[in-house]
This record gives C-alpha cells, sequence and structure tokens, in this order.
C-alpha cells in the first residue's frame, strides 16, 4: 500500500526502514523525503512507524 503517494512511498518501505534503524519520523523524512510535497501522509507514517517499533519490542521480548 501507498503511504505517500507524491514520492510513491510503501508501508513496506516504512517498516523495512524502521526495522533497519530509522526510528523517528525526523529518520524517515530525511531517508524518504516523506511530506515534503502535500504532508498528508505524515500522520500514517508516524502511525506505522510506531506499529512496527510495538511490534518489534514484542519480538525482542519472545526471542
Ligand atoms: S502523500 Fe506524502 S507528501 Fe504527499
Amino acid at each position: 500500500m501507498f503511504v505517500c503517494v507524491c514520492n510513491a512511498i510503501t508501508e513496506n518501505d516504512i517498516r523495512h526502514a524502521v526495522n533497519n534503524g530509522n526510528e523517528t519520523i525526523k529518520q524517515i523524512k530525511q531517508k524518504f523525503a516523506v511530506g515534503d510535497q502535500c504532508g498528508g501522509c505524515v500522520s500514517l507514517t508516524k502511525q506505522i512507524i510506531s506499529e512496527q517499533l510495538a511490534v518489534n519490542a514484542c519480538y525482542y521480548e519472545v526471542a
């Protein structure tokens, strides 16, 4: 699913970036330029970052 239509950034792109250490909206913006056009994707991007960080935290608790 496209999160940022203006820059063709997908949900998977963001999740992979979070898994590779880009854990803040600032880091994601620097990596993909998310939100630099219309800005309509910023809140969904923040939500995906939070979700992925929660998933990763659960993974490390079990592992
Ligand atoms: S949808 Fe991301 S900047 Fe427009």
